[in-house]
């Protein structure tokens, strides 16, 4: 009777040890996971930058060159990095301002829809006109971003692919 009793007592012991268990089990791969999350990589703001400073020089040649399917697609690339840095760069202030990109961004896919050269280059100049406002209110107004000059790319082909 009494070693019934004992294994009783230890049964539901163990029975009551389960969840502890099971719990810190999962703690400890909430831990492990955690750790894993913060040492993952991911872009910093200036990175985001230079892709965008990329895009925007790409985005002008292109339209220098009346290439707006090459226009399209460097404005959208621009897009998605104010997009980017909405998503990975939230403890920066300056992330909440990039929507003021936008109405620039919108009179640039109008002219390019329009094939306007006209408007693509009053809307380009709006759009340089405000990544220089940021960096102003920003205070980095050291980083001054103009039209292009030359193509820094060489290996890229402004031109429409007459071939296809
Ligand atoms: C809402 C604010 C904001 C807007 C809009 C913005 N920028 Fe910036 N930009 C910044 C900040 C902040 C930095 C400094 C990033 C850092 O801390 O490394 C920066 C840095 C840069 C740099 C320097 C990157 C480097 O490492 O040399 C370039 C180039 C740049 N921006 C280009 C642009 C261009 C081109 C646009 C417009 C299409 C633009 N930016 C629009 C806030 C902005």
């Amino acid at each position: 009777m009494k070693s019934l009793f004992t294994t009783i007592i230890t049964f539901s012991l163990f029975a009551c040890n389960q969840p502890a268990d099971n719990t810190r089990i999962l703690q400890n791969r909430i831990d492990t996971l955690e750790k894993k999350l913060a040492d993952t990589y991911k872009p910093g703001f200036g990175e985001f930058m230079s892709g965008i400073q990329a895009h925007h020089s790409k985005l002008w040649f292109a339209g220098q060159n009346k290439n707006w399917k090459l226009a399209d697609f460097e404005v959208h690339e621009i897009m998605e990095a104010v997009v980017d840095i909405q998503k990975y760069e939230t403890e920066r202030n300056e992330s909440k301002k990039m929507g003021m990109l936008n109405p620039a961004i919108d009179s640039v896919n109008n002219a390019i829809q329009k094939q306007s050269p006209a408007l693509f280059k009053s809307s380009f100049i709006l759009l340089t006109n405000t990544c220089n406002n940021c960096h102003h209110a920003a205070n980095f107004e050291f980083n001054v971003v103009q039209i292009p000059e030359t193509s820094p790319f060489t290996n890229q082909n402004f031109k429409i692919n007459k071939d296809k």
